[in-house]
């Protein structure tokens, strides 16, 4: 596989963006892709957390490639970026942004977290929307699945009825991941063999089947 470039998109603030693109980033390099990051969104989460993981690997770099990128270097970058990658993850901003459309001009996925909540799915329509008119294939993760919930279990019947695939491995409520992250390090490398890095492992290994279809 080269050169794929999965862009993490929503536009609903706090679905978990940056969340999902650290870990599959940690995720996909410990399993030996060729794999880079790219953070388009000027809140800058996703850099903080490469400036720990840079001091917490110890002298053994990011693991992956990184930049942070916007404007008239974007398209380029993307570009160079893809051809020396098997793999590009970017994080992008909520709110509709050139540099997000951009970004989702050149994915070969949309990755679109979910929270099963009314509101998060209300507001999931214009990214998806986005990504259509794009002409790009989007895919939607669930995240912060409860355990048992009829709300969640109903909103996840509605996701599934809208124009998307959906990974069909949701992502649970789970403080492994924000705890993970706050080290410098993805939920694979931080606890491996948890319930958390397993389901992680699980959907990432659903998106690399998406970009081989
Ligand atoms: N699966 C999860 N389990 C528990 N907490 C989560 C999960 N996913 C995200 N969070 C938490 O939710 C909050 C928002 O996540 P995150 O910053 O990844 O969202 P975002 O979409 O990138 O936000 P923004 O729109 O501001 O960029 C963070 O505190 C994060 O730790
Ligand atoms: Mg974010």
């Amino acid at each position: 596989m080269a050169g794929r470039i999965v862009v993490v998109a929503q536009q609903k603030g706090g679905a978990g963006k940056t969340t999902l693109a650290a870990h599959l980033a940690a995720y996909f390099a410990g399993r030996g892709l060729r794999t880079a990051a790219a953070d388009i969104d000027p809140q800058g989460s996703f850099t903080r957390w490469t400036e720990l993981r840079f001091n917490a690997r110890d002298g053994q770099g990011l693991g992956f490639g990184f930049a942070q990128l916007s404007g008239w270097r974007l398209p380029t970058e993307l570009d160079r970026m893809s051809r020396e990658h098997d793999i590009v993850i970017v994080d992008s901003a909520p709110h509709a942004m050139t540099d997000s459309r951009t970004a989702i001009r050149y994915a070969n996925l949309v990755l679109v977290p979910v929270q099963p909540s009314p509101m998060d799915l209300w507001a999931t329509g214009p990214t998806l929307a986005l990504a259509r008119e794009e002409r790009r294939p989007s895919m939607i993760v669930i995240n912060r699945m409860p355990p048992r919930s009829t709300l969640a279990s109903d909103m996840v019947e509605k996701l599934n009825a809208l124009e998307a695939g959906v990974c069909r491995v949701a992502l649970g409520n789970r403080t492994a991941y924000a705890s993970s992250l706050g080290a410098g390090l993805g939920v694979t490398e931080f606890e491996p063999g948890s319930t958390a890095a397993r389901e992680l492992a699980a959907a990432g290994d659903d998106v690399l089947a998406a970009l081989s279809r």
